[in-house]
């Protein structure tokens, strides 16, 4: 298959397309070769690679940064994602879009299915829920794929360097601070672009929420988790969004539960936790 990943030098799209080729034909394209809020590059990369598949992977995925501009977040994340579902829909190719499960209130008690009401608290998740109605209604064959707190080693997010944080925390001597919420499930990108190829290869379309198996946890948790498998105690500092000067308001609770994923019979994720300990062993032989 003939697969257009753009964002491709973010947390995901780099390690999407490295999973991808050889298996596809791949091209993978970071903002420095097509900026999305383009609609003509968008249209003249398109015809030009006559992809099968659009994968969207470029986002504005800063939340406060989306909080702070909230037009160009709804450039990149709503408008940008119709270009795309526009142009997949012009050579009749299949669009997988990647959301977020901050299109939801965070209100719930029990994890959110795709058929639970949307309804975002913050200019990332407007954008967002805005993005995938863009897709819905531009491309005919599309994928919308809910996310949630990605890790991998290599990244920048919190999740992603937290054994280099707790370390240092533990040289200093000094806690590590950590937000208490959202409480979700994380998600670990290697199994996530694994879960991505899966699904691509059934071609039945609609919204899927993949996130890591087991508890959803506040990052208080997963540090404390993390810091077990370093065989460390750890002393975690809670701290509130706004005494940083986040100034996005986030869900507190965002459990998803895929249908869709149960429909097909795909066996759930593997759990967050048995990857964060995958995650580590790859750490100690790099740090
Ligand atoms: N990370 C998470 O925990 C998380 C949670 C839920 C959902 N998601 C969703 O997952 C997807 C991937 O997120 P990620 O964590 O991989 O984010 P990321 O690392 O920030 O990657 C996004 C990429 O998109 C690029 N980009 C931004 N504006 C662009 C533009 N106008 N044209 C082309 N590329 C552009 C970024 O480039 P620059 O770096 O140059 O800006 C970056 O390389 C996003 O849809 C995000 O909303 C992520």
């Amino acid at each position: 298959m003939r697969v257009l990943v753009t964002g491709a030098e973010g947390l995901l799209g780099s390690v999407l397309v490295k999973r991808l080729t050889g298996e596809h034909s791949v091209v993978g394209v970071g903002r420095r070769l097509l900026d999305v809020t383009d609609r003509r590059a968008v249209d003249e990369m398109v015809r030009m690679v006559q992809p099968e598949l659009i994968i969207n992977c470029a986002a504005m995925a800063r939340v406060d940064a989306c909080e702070a501009n909230e037009e160009q977040a709804r450039r990149v994340n709503a408008d940008a994602a119709g270009y795309l579902a526009d142009a997949a829909q012009a050579v009749g190719a299949e669009m997988m879009h990647i959301s977020t499960d901050y299109v939801f209130d965070g209100r719930s008690s029990r994890p959110y299915t795709h058929e639970d009401a949307t309804c975002p608290i913050s200019a990332y998740g407007r954008s967002k829920l805005l993005g995938e109605l863009n897709v819905a209604s531009a491309c005919r064959k599309h994928y919308i794929v809910r996310v949630a707190r990605l890790f991998a080693l290599g990244g920048s997010n919190f999740g992603s360097r937290i054994f280099d944080l707790i370390s240092k925390a533990a040289i200093e001597n000094v806690p590590l601070e950590v937000f208490a919420y959202p409480v979700s499930q994380a998600t670990y990108v290697p199994d996530l672009v694994d879960r991505l190829a899966e699904i691509a290869k059934w071609h039945d379309y609609g919204t899927y929420h993949i996130v890591g198996d087991g508890l959803a946890v506040g990052w208080d948790k997963f540090a404390e988790i993390a810091a077990g498998l370093m065989g460390l105690k750890l002393s975690v500092k809670v701290v509130e969004y706004e005494q940083k000067g986040l100034i996005a308001r986030r869900p507190l609770y965002t459990a998803l539960r895929c249908l869709k994923s149960e429909k097909l019979g795909l066996p759930p994720m593997r759990r967050w936790e048995e990857a964060l300990q995958a995650m580590y062993a790859e750490w100690k032989k790099v740090c």
